[in-house]
């Protein structure tokens, strides 16, 4: 039998999660015949809902947000299943036993099972210990993987706790966390960029790169999910996870051959390389921001203290910046300046490489920049940015670009990262996931920032659609550089 055949349960089957991204993803997949018909999904909450009432849920769904119709959405919706449980107590998780027996007769998958904990954090730790009191977790008769939903802790002890109470019922090769920012297909590009082309690899380290911007910036607010948000912040939300992966990938060595191991050897091995913040790099490193109501396109926003479900004395970041290094032969000396923030002036996530200019300035005073733009999202794609002689008389230099478009490539066979992400779980392969070391020492990076914002970290202002607080450009001018404010 296939070994990605196997049934999906999915603890928090009534969340936003599920109809949003995970049945989607698969149902695309379905779509594009990466599912054979081996496979079902039991949907698992503590709603009682008869299993047709749940396709109902999931079929409304799929209709409204991908245009789903016709016979393969009712094929696709006759593989979900649902079963109701307390998922804090163990003795309910009975009520799986025989409903996986089942489903796993019926659809030939060996018993094959993938988890999906699309539930609260509160509950990351209850589950696994209350399949293992079934059974539920051991790969005698069939493999068994759960994928873990970020946030993988919320400071480096609760990270850790949460981790020792995961590995009691489950081995780490059966464990997925899941970052949906390594799903996606720019960001897996900039292994592909930086280590299969010859040119860019002489040049990407300390002796001709002069520093590195990345950016990821949101236009939306909090939107519904400001109690969530609350209690986490610019920094647990994005930057402990997204973007600290990201800048793995920018600053990584290359692993000797792309497999699980070797690429998640590699990625948490820069991790441990950054730089450990004093407080005093922090506070001379680190911008906090809140965004405030402001008149956006002829409409006024709210400030991010008078969202729903966010406390009106609530001092969360919903921007933050920070100048960082990595202490290693490649990037000794080499800042990286990350920022992120919801409501700014536009949604882009992107990657700078500013290289050193020329020794000496032979043509003008300003020569041009050499810059490498990796575009992560939207309008995906790289751009490079290099100096050439301005037409007419003398020899001014003026800036260029030679741009690639990700657009210009058929895109009928991209799939997202959600897709992608829960293809690569049920094949087994973990390269795409981050692993223990990893978030170990993200949060490790990530705890001096938590104590120095929970005792004395100031938090900046800044106007909705703006770039973020003035904070922020005071910090990279220290060292003469501008943000880059792309459109
Ligand atoms: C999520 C965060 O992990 O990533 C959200 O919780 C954020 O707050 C989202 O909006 C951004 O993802 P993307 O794919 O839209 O860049």
């Amino acid at each position: 039998a296939n070994t990605e055949n196997n049934c999906i349960v999915i603890f928090g089957a009534s969340g936003d999660l599920t109809y949003r991204k995970l049945i989607p993803a698969l149902y695309n997949l379905y779509k594009i015949g990466r599912l054979t018909e081996h496979f079902s999904v039991l949907g698992v909450a503590r709603t009682e809902l008869a299993d047709a009432d749940f396709r109902q849920k999931m079929r409304d769904a799929l209709i409204k947000n991908e245009k789903a119709s016709g016979q393969i959405l009712e094929d696709f919706c006759s593989h979900l299943y649902y079963q109701a449980i307390n998922t804090r107590d163990a003795k309910d998780y009975g009520k799986l036993v025989p409903r996986l027996d089942e489903l796993h007769d019926k659809y030939c998958t060996n018993g094959n099972t993938l988890y999906y904990m699309s539930t609260p954090p509160s509950l990351y730790g209850v589950i696994p210990e209350c399949l293992a009191a079934h059974g539920l977790n051991t790969e005698e008769q069939g493999w068994k993987r759960i994928i873990v939903e970020k946030p993988f802790g919320y400071d480096i002890k609760t990270a850790e706790s949460l981790d020792v109470q995961i590995h009691r019922f489950f081995e780490e090769h059966q464990i997925y966390r899941i970052d949906h920012y390594l799903g996606k297909e720019t960001v897996q590009n900039l292994l592909v960029l930086r280590f299969s082309n010859g040119f860019f690899e002489p040049l990407w380290n300390r002796n001709y790169i002069d520093y590195v911007e990345i950016t990821g910036a949101e236009e939306i607010g909090v939107e519904q999910r400001g109690g969530y948000y609350d209690g986490s912040g610019a920094m647990r939300d994005m930057f402990q996870n997204h973007l600290l992966q990201v800048l793995a990938m920018v600053a990584m060595e290359p692993p000797a051959i792309i497999n699980a191991d070797s690429m998640r050897d590699e990625v948490a091995k820069v991790l441990y390389c950054l730089h450990p913040l004093s407080n005093d790099d922090v506070k001379n490193n680190l911008v906090l921001g809140q965004y405030t109501s402001a008149e956006i396109n002829g409409e006024r926003v709210k400030s991010y203290i008078q969202e729903e479900g966010v406390p009106a004395d609530s001092n969360t970041e919903t921007y933050m910046a920070l100048r960082c290094e990595i202490d290693n032969w490649r990037w000794a000396g080499v800042p990286f300046y990350i920022r992120t923030g919801k409501r700014l002036a536009t949604r882009v996530t992107e990657v700078v490489i500013h290289f050193k200019t020329t020794p000496h300035p032979v043509f003008s005073q300003n020569a041009p920049e050499n810059k490498l733009i990796i575009r992560i999202q939207p309008d995906e794609g790289i751009s490079t940015r290099f100096g050439l002689k301005k037409p007419g008389a003398g020899f001014e230099a003026k800036e260029v670009s030679m741009d690639f478009c990700y657009s210009d490539l058929a895109t009928s066979s991209l799939l997202t990262a959600y897709e992608r992400l829960l293809l690569d779980a049920m094949k087994g392969d973990a390269t795409l996931f981050a692993r223990t070391d990893a978030v170990h020492a993200c949060w490790k990076f990530v705890q001096p920032i938590l104590n120095y914002k929970a005792s004395q970290g100031r938090v900046y202002e800044y106007e909705a659609g703006s770039w973020g607080p003035t904070e922020a450009d005071k910090l990279i001018a220290k060292t003469g550089r501008v943000w880059r404010k792309p459109s």
